[in-house]
């Protein structure tokens, strides 16, 4: 029997809008729409910007004071108490390639009164929905994290050796990313590291319990923010590589199910000082073994 969710105060009602949302990414998936380019590899499509805007009015209709912080441009009332991060479409290089693995994400941050701008306030509310599998997640601070009226825990996993971990990398300044070795590392210590292409859903699977880690360098806020709370009302923890309280603007992030935390920041650690590769065959040594 499905667990019932509690009486959330933003995040059902916001689920309908994300819904909505994803409805319309399931049109323009199903239509083919062109692809355009913000950069070298970073894409964007008339599904990402009519989607923003459909949001942006929506939850202006629903919460007239609330500030809205969007990947495609939107900035609005940043100086209002309550301040949603939203991307319209997280995965947006699957999406233009046909493959069905993308999200709408938003979540929800409080800012008290006279908090400085480079200050994180408290995320309270999170909607993040997967139109093409029809899951909402749904998780509010204190209330606990739920996808499709089920509550989530993060897995019991106690070992990155016994783990599935996901990462993402960089559609810009990719020359700058070291995160292949970090790719390698983990796939070489854990059942295997997944690049799938959403890092909201990335962090959603770690809420649920089907990954149990996720890491990357350089995402923004609106790729985070409602993973992050539900990543933390599912159980689990999220830092940056040196453990330090995740920011919403930190260039790193390191979420688990807590319970190989210590391993993983060990791991990092190791790597940054350069300690603890493992060894991996190259492609001479490779090429000189073919027949
Ligand atoms: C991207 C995805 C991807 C991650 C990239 C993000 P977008 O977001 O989350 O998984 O690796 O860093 O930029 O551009 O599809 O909204
Ligand atoms: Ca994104
Ligand atoms: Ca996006």
């Amino acid at each position: 029997m499905p667990d019932s969710e509690p009486n959330f105060v933003f995040a059902a009602r916001v689920g309908e809008i994300a819904r909505e949302a994803g409805a319309r990414l399931r049109e323009f998936y199903a239509q083919g729409v062109e692809t355009e380019y913000k950069g070298a590899a970073d894409l964007v499509t008339v599904a990402d910007r009519t989607v923003e805007k459909l949001i942006r009015e929506r939850l202006t209709e629903a919460f007239p004071t609330h500030g809205i912080y969007g990947e495609e441009g939107t900035r609005e009332r940043l100086d209002q108490e309550f301040r949603w991060y939203v991307d319209p479409l997280d995965g947006t290089t699957n999406f233009a390639h046909s493959v069905p693995h993308f999200a709408v994400s938003l979540g929800l941050e409080q800012r008290p009164k006279g908090l400085a701008e480079d200050e994180d306030g408290t995320l309270v509310s999170a909607v993040l929905y997967d139109p093409m599998r029809d899951e909402l997640y749904l998780a509010e601070r204190g209330r606990g994290a739920y996808l499709n009226g089920k509550q989530l825990h993060v897995s019991e996993t106690a070992k990155l050796s016994e783990s599935l971990v996901a990462t993402g990398f960089p559609s810009k300044k990719r020359h700058e990313s070291p995160n292949i070795h970090f790719y390698q590392e983990f796939t070489l210590r854990s059942h295997g590291a997944r690049r799938m292409g959403s890092a909201a859903l990335d962090l959603a699977y770690v809420a649920a319990g089907r990954f149990e880690s996720f890491w990357e360098f350089n995402l923004n806020p609106w790729d985070t923010a409602a993973g992050i709370l539900l990543v933390e009302e599912a159980g689990g923890v999220v830092t940056d590589f040196s453990g330090q309280k995740y920011r919403l603007d930190s260039r790193e992030i390191l979420a688990s199910n807590g319970k190989i935390q210590a391993e993983l920041l060990t791991l990092f650690a190791d790597m940054f000082a350069g300690r603890n590769f493992g060894a991996i065959v190259s492609p001479e040594e490779y090429a000189k073994g073919r027949t």
